[in-house]
């Protein structure tokens, strides 16, 4: 016997042969429920459509409007998070433009093509203005901001010293940190305690300092901290009760990214997880997170090699493109590249990363196409190229009678430019979500998942890694939370 969950992530039980027999079953069931609910609804969508102009229905539930300061608060003061918090301030002074941030440049279309309805999501939805964002961070590193953005090499030293008054004034906490979890840095800047119920409790008071400090009426986390160790969810993560004994008792499965996590949903913050640790991607904070109304998401943000994949595997898929193998290699040589030269943390890496293709392709719905793909990925720590990794990919795929082709990617990216729009996004939508009573209580908001790697869905469900059904999934639930039509591309209606 073995477990299957539908479309909906209901669980079922079955007799299968082995595990992957279980998995094509599926996938099979999955697509089958889509497929009739995507026929269901173009039906709907064709009787009622025709020819007459888009209606809109009353809001789903409520939004509060966004009142007051924002207040951003970021384990891990490092590249990511020092390129977000300076651009941030640039553009405020008229320096920069926000270039790569959906909530400030993106557009969504309402209604027909020939409504002429697009306003700017930021115009659609009640989000924080910038000037509303008020930061704080903890890091090993004493470093203040404004040091922490010279030394990550990122920006250039004429826009940051414009900004250096601001950055500086920006000092890191004490940081909630163990080596044994990040083995490749060390530093002075880290809480000491009794035991991690204790670094947890410490960690709530800073929270409480901020907030009264920086005037802020509502506050994020957003997790930019080093890549952790591997680690597998045990008992200690399953409920809320087994994880603060745990908390108590300094169970080495509990990870200083976990503390903030917990430290962060206690105080009914919301909490964001740029990293590929597991983090909120448990039981315990997904109950924690429904139980405050504190939503979560994550994992790792989609910026360069992962950011391609999730374009070109969709398109492979779309015209029935078999694949054989993907191999992706990447050099870089910022703190984040000399992290994941630790094995332990390269895993957790590897893990991310690898789960996109077999969740795009199903090669359990194409088993000719995909059911026998070598899919490597490679880390190199190279330091000569700081932030500006370079990221190749070699795709074997064959087309009409089995003719093999080939594809090369060279991605000469800026990780942190990558970045810093999408934790800007995160930090609005994350607020966004809530201040609307459909989305606080859900605890995972599935909707970001255009965000990130490894998206988290609830248990059993599998995630949408496609990157234009991402985009469909934020831009309909944003449709479907002002009331407008989702959008199906149907379009009969125009040939009435
Ligand atoms: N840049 C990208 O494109 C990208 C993409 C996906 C994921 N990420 C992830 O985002 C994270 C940040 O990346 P980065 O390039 O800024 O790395 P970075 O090394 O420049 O910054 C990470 C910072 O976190 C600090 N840190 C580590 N553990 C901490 C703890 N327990 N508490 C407080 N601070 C802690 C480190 O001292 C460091 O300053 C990494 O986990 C990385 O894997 C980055």
């Amino acid at each position: 016997m073995a477990d299957w969950w539908d479309a909906d992530g209901r669980r079922h039980r079955k007799q299968f042969s082995n595990a992957a027999a279980a998995r094509e079953h599926e996938h099979r069931e999955t697509a089958l429920a889509h497929a009739e609910r995507a026929s269901r609804e173009m039906k709907l969508a064709a009787r009622t459509g025709g020819g007459k102009r888009s209606q809109s229905k009353p809001e789903t539930g409520t939004m509060e409007l966004a009142k007051g300061k924002l207040g951003v608060m970021i384990p891990g003061m490092g590249a990511v998070a020092t390129t977000f918090v300076a651009g941030v301030e640039a553009i405020r002074k008229g320096l920069a433009k926000p270039i790569g941030s959906l909530t400030q440049m993106g557009t969504v279309r309402l209604g027909k093509r020939t409504d002429g309805r697009s306003p700017k999501v930021k115009e659609f939805v009640p989000l924080a203005g910038l000037d509303d964002l008020v930061f704080t961070g903890w890091d090993i590193f004493e470093d203040n901001m404004f040091e922490a953005a010279s030394n990550a090499g990122v920006l250039d030293y004429r826009l940051l010293e414009q900004l250096k008054p601001f950055l500086s004034s920006i000092t890191p906490r004490a940081a909630v940190f163990d080596h044994n979890y990040v083995k490749k840095i060390d530093g002075p800047n880290v809480k000491k305690g009794k035991s991690k119920m204790d670094l947890a409790e410490q960690l709530r008071d800073d929270i409480r300092d901020f907030k009264k400090s920086s005037g802020a009426s509502r506050l994020i986390t957003m997790w930019c901290g080093s890549t952790e160790s591997y680690i597998e969810p045990t008992e200690a993560h399953q409920s809320l009760k087994a994880f603060e004994k745990a908390l108590r008792e300094n169970d080495e499965m509990i990870a200083p990214s976990m503390i903030y996590a917990y430290a962060s949903l206690m105080e009914g913050v919301p909490f964001a997880n740029g990293a590929p640790n597991l983090t909120v991607d448990l039981p315990v904070m997904l109950e924690l997170s429904r139980k405050n109304e504190a939503p979560i998401c994550g994992k790792d943000f989609k910026t360069g090699q992962t950011l391609m994949k999730t374009v070109l595997a969709p398109a492979f898929k779309a015209r029935l493109l078999g694949l054989a193998g993907w191999y992706s290699t990447n050099i870089l040589g910022n703190r984040d590249g000399e992290v994941l030269d630790d094995p332990g943390s390269f895993k957790t890496k590897e893990e991310s990363k690898l789960g996109v293709l077999e969740h795009i392709l199903q090669p359990g719905l194409y088993p000719e196409l995909y059911g026998n793909i070598f899919h490597k990925v490679r880390i190199n720590y190279y330091p000569p190229r700081g932030d500006n990794k370079e990221g190749w990919d070699n795709i074997d795929i064959f087309g009409w009678l089995g003719y093999p082709m080939q594809i090369k990617v060279d991605f000469l990216c800026r990780d942190s430019i990558l970045a810093a729009p999408i934790v800007l996004d995160l930090v609005l939508f994350l607020d966004l979500a809530q201040r609307c009573s459909e989305l606080k209580g859900l605890g995972i908001q599935e909707w970001l998942s255009f965000y990130f790697k490894s998206p988290m869905t609830v248990p059993g469900l599998y995630p949408e890694h496609d990157l234009f059904i991402q985009l469909m999934k934020l831009k309909n639930t944003l449709r479907h939370l002002k009331g407008e039509e989702l959008i199906t591309h149907l379009g009969l209606e125009y040939y009435d």
